[in-house]
């Protein structure tokens, strides 16, 4: 795994070490935090929530919501909503299912797809994006936020320069 700082840019080679990369990640999230997750279908971004969810000590296996669109965990005192927007035809769906009420301070989201929810859900601390090509998998974590900002720049890079 290697990383590098400006945004972070990290590379995964197999699912586990994705897997891992996410579970570094979500040692580093904070309660009220959105994350996007962009990348093609099957680019790894369920796989990436499964090492997220692991890190607030969830251990079984994590289902797409794709016909439910979101999925609630509650890990510890920690709450998250992991959505799939990908057969989301019309961002109002998702006003009526009362998306905005998910993102509240007590939750931390994580939404796949979320160029699916344009104008109705929450702009992103964090902003992900997987690039596949074969079996290696880019990541580039931007911040998009001052909050996102200090969780990539600061306690992710800190732990991912500790990792290598
Ligand atoms: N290096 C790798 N890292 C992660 N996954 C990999 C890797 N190489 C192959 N894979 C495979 O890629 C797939 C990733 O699937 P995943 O469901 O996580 O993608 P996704 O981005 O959530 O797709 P979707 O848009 O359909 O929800 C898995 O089947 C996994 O086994
Ligand atoms: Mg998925």
């Amino acid at each position: 795994m290697q990383t590098s700082i400006t945004e972070l840019v990290g590379v995964a080679d197999t699912e586990a070490s994705l897997v891992a990369l996410g579970n570094e990640f979500g040692m580093a999230l904070k309660s009220g935090v959105v994350v996007y997750l962009q990348g093609d279908l099957g680019a790894g971004k369920t796989t990436f929530c499964r090492g997220v969810l692991q890190a607030f000590g969830h251990s079984g296996s994590v289902k797409s919501p794709t016909y439910t669109l979101v999925e609630p965990y509650e890990l510890g005192k920690q709450v998250l909503y992991h959505f799939d927007l990908y057969r989301v035809a019309d961002p109002e769906e998702l006003e009526f299912m009362g998306i905005r009420e998910y993102f509240v301070p007590e939750a931390i989201c994580l939404l796949e797809w979320p160029e699916k929810g344009k104008g109705v859900i929450a702009e992103p601390d964090v902003e992900l994006i997987i690039e596949k090509h074969k079996r290696i998998r880019r990541l580039r974590f931007l911040g998009r936020t001052e909050r996102g900002r200090s969780i990539v720049k600061g306690e992710f890079s800190k732990r991912m320069s500790k990792g290598e």
